[in-house]
């Protein structure tokens, strides 16, 4: 009774003094905490708004949509093989032992042995120079992108990136008021921009395994580009997504390592290695832009959550980052490799897939030159297939109609499942 009467007193249902007696409060907690209905405002049509320029030039953005991952999802890892029981302990070991100064935050550049664990996984996996100070922990390369856009492009301002390429980053730098030039890619990635593109404030690439065609670009063309970079004053964003899934041969070296002139910003992610929904990735800057970045995250985020940081730093540390590439890099090539056969056996003359030899998906150009990708989508989607078309990765006009196809999330038996889908969605449409 006592212990009730105390609980009731702490949570302020009661009012309690010595020689007096316990009596119910006048005001309720309850009713400070919670709004009246009738206070609430009706809701009726919105009046006229003002709209910024970011607005009206943002388009709609697909939202996320939790479906069950089916054959030819893109853009997705293998989530089920992820060790969730492992990163469980060492998110709660964090939170156990989280101290008052965790608790209440961390550098706005990233938990500090986080940042010196990823200089030192970039520096041996990706031949990335630099110190754990330029390192600094963002929202994804999606995250990177929009400090970038904000912090060194002013409306009007030129940024060159690949045709075909990512749509996000385009978006994205649109938002920010800048000019997009495409340049063409072509086998041995995207090619040098031109002499009307010598004004260009920013090149955006994605030289590891170009999005969405999947090539690596050339050592001679990535020198080419850093000299093309120096020469006109350019900075590059090096985009390294997917990086870590390459199935054949080592990987180039980043431009970011080749470059000797502070030209290269190095975006990276954990989406696709480990899972999405962590939302962490890391920019490596030259040294005189990081306060800047420092700044601008510790305004508009302060900080990104410090205990899943920590949990990450051990994840790294402790050698399971390198276990789970492994890992997923052979099951990765594995499934590539079901894809392919169930191609040739049942897409010939229906859909060529382009040679791939990294990542988590690759393109198919379709035969017939009357399909949209955009109608095989929609006509896919109704046969329970999913694909994407290439088409909204272009800029300007599409020269070949063709889908983006995952691989890397999805079971072999639904590969195939999904291929001899697909071929009677071809064969269909093609009638
Ligand atoms: C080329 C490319 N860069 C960046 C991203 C976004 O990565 P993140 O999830 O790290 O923001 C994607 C997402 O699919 C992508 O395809």
């Amino acid at each position: 009774v006592v212990a009730a009467f105390a609980q009731l007193a702490a949570e302020c249902y009661l009012d309690a003094s010595v020689g007096s007696g316990s009596y119910v409060s006048a005001v309720l907690p309850d009713d400070l905490l919670q709004a009246r209905r009738s206070l609430r405002p009706a809701r009726g049509p919105s009046p006229p708004r003002h709209r910024s320029r970011v607005a009206t030039r943002l388009v709609a953005v697909p939202r996320f949509e939790p479906r069950p991952v089916r054959a030819f999802r893109a853009n997705a890892p293998a989530v089920h093989e992820f060790p969730t029981t492992l990163w469980a302990q060492l998110v709660a070991r964090r939170a156990r032992r989280a101290t008052a100064s965790q608790l209440l935050g961390t550098d706005p550049r990233g938990y500090p042995p986080l940042r010196a664990a990823i200089a030192d996984y970039l520096a041996a996996a990706r031949g990335v120079v630099a110190d754990p100070d330029q390192v600094v922990v963002v929202s994804g390369v999606l995250g990177a992108i929009d400090l970038v856009a904000r912090l060194l492009l002013d409306p009007g301002d030129r940024v060159c990136m690949e045709e075909p390429g990512y749509r996000g980053a385009a978006l994205l730098f649109e938002a920010a008021g800048a000019r997009v030039a495409r340049i063409a890619v072509d086998s041995e990635g995207m090619a040098v921009p031109g002499a009307r593109h010598r004004n260009a404030r920013l090149v955006y690439v994605t030289p590891a395994h170009q999005f969405p065609l999947g090539v690596a670009m050339s050592l001679p063309r990535r020198l080419a580009l850093l000299a093309w970079a120096r020469r006109t004053g350019a900075l590059v964003l090096e985009d390294d997504y997917d990086s870590e899934y390459r199935f054949v041969g080592s990987p180039l070296p980043s431009l970011q390592g080749l470059d000797r002139s502070g030209r290269v910003l190095f975006a990276g992610s954990f989406s696709k290695v480990m899972f999405p929904a962590l939302r962490l990735g890391y920019l490596v800057l030259p040294p005189d832009l990081v306060d800047r970045f420092a700044s601008l995250i510790a305004l508009v985020h302060r900080f990104l959550p410090p205990l899943e940081q920590a949990a990450l730093c051990d994840f790294l540390t402790l050698g399971h980052f390198g276990r789970h590439v492994r890992r997923t890099r052979q099951l990765y090539a594995q499934r590539l490799g079901v894809l392919a056969d169930g191609a040739a056996r049942h897409l010939g003359g229906l859909l060529e897939l382009a040679p791939t030899e990294a990542g988590l998906q690759t393109v198919g150009w379709l035969c017939d030159p009357a399909l949209t990708g955009a109608e095989v989508e929609r006509a896919a989607a109704a046969a329970g297939v999913e694909v994407a078309s290439v088409a909204p990765t272009y800029g300007g006009p599409v020269p070949r109609q063709g889908l983006v196809l995952g691989f890397a999330a999805i079971r072999e038996r639904e590969l195939r499942r999904g291929v001899e889908a697909l071929a009677r969605v071809l064969e269909r449409a093609r009638r």
